[in-house]
């Protein structure tokens, strides 16, 4: 077969291996997509990048000695809160995950507190609350639903209520796994998902075999420029972004899952004049299908 045809096939199976597997359902925002303790005791480990991370936490100019509120969303076991506060000694830090098993993990600390709730349901949970930091940790990806609208519904819910609690002059830090891939599109996030979201038993089974404990579930990876063109939409403005690790997939992955290059990524951002966006956030596709 000529390669040209062969990229092409590779673009159509890709493309619809989900709607073929996948069956549809009622879009709303659902504790079926909820990662059970099995899946989740994979989180329940050190941070893996403190170092690096704290370097950027150093230039953001939030001084070290003065009593700010932080929140940590989906932040499990709370080492990394435990490791804010000690930074900050006279932080207070809330830790939000809805694993109540993850939350379990956390060690005692007088100026932390633990709150079980989904990262959709802030608006909710946290009313009239206001937070010098707000930290994210891989945990943007997780906030999935049937489709690809119902997991921009989420992310939307989750951004616009971190508007509404973060200070004026307050830093939101989302540190995310990127994939940027070879083709444009399917990106190497939406093949993931696609893959991930299959409900088939023996299919979810044979996932989780591999490694991914997602399975079944779904999770949704985007691009830099894709998390980049979000954040604008919602009215944050990044002030320091950068790849913090770099990961080396087998060469088997980078084929299969069109992968150029993947890593963890560290966007700081604040909050923007609604009017003031980028000229980029205005373009339909930005931030939107990578
Ligand atoms: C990949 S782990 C990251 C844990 C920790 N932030 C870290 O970086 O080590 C994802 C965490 O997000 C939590 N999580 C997933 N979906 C969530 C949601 N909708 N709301 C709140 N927490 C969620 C999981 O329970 C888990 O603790």
């Amino acid at each position: 077969m000529c390669p040209r045809r062969l990229v092409i096939n590779y673009i159509l199976v890709y493309k619809n291996i989900g709607r073929f597997i996948v069956k549809t359902k009622d879009s709303k925002v659902s504790s079926e997509f909820y990662l059970d303790n099995d899946a989740v005791k994979a989180f329940d480990t050190e941070f893996r990048d403190w170092e690096a991370y704290c370097s950027v936490l150093s230039s953001l100019g939030i001084p070290r000695y003065t009593k700010i509120k932080v929140l940590d969303i989906g932040g499990g076991n709370g080492i990394f809160m435990d490791r804010l506060l000690d930074f900050f000694p006279n932080a207070t830090g809330v830790v939000l995950d809805y694993s109540q098993f993850m939350l379990d993990r956390n060690t005692h600390n007088p100026r932390k507190k633990v709150m079980q709730g989904s990262a959709t349901d802030i608006d909710t949970l946290l009313l009239g609350e206001n937070y010098d930091l707000i930290t994210i940790n891989v945990l943007l990806h997780h906030l999935v639903g049937e489709d690809e609208e119902q997991n921009l519904i989420n992310i939307t819910r989750c951004l616009k209520s971190l508007h509404c609690i973060l200070a004026g002059t307050g830093k939101l830090v989302v540190y995310e796994q990127v994939y940027e891939g070879w083709l444009r599109q399917p990106s190497p996030g939406e093949i993931i998902y696609r893959i991930t979201k299959v409900k088939s038993g023996a299919f979810s089974f044979l996932m989780k075999r591999l490694g991914a404990n997602t399975a079944g579930v779904g999770v949704r990876f985007r691009s830099i420029r894709g998390w980049q063109g979000l954040f604008e939409r919602h009215n944050f403005r990044s002030i320091h972004t950068g790849f913090v690790l770099e990961d080396k997939p087998s060469i088997f992955r980078k084929i299969f899952l069109n992968i150029r290059k993947v890593g963890s990524y560290l966007f700081v951002l604040e909050i923007q004049n609604a009017g003031a966006r980028s000229e980029n956030s205005h373009h339909p596709a930005y931030g939107v299908d990578e």
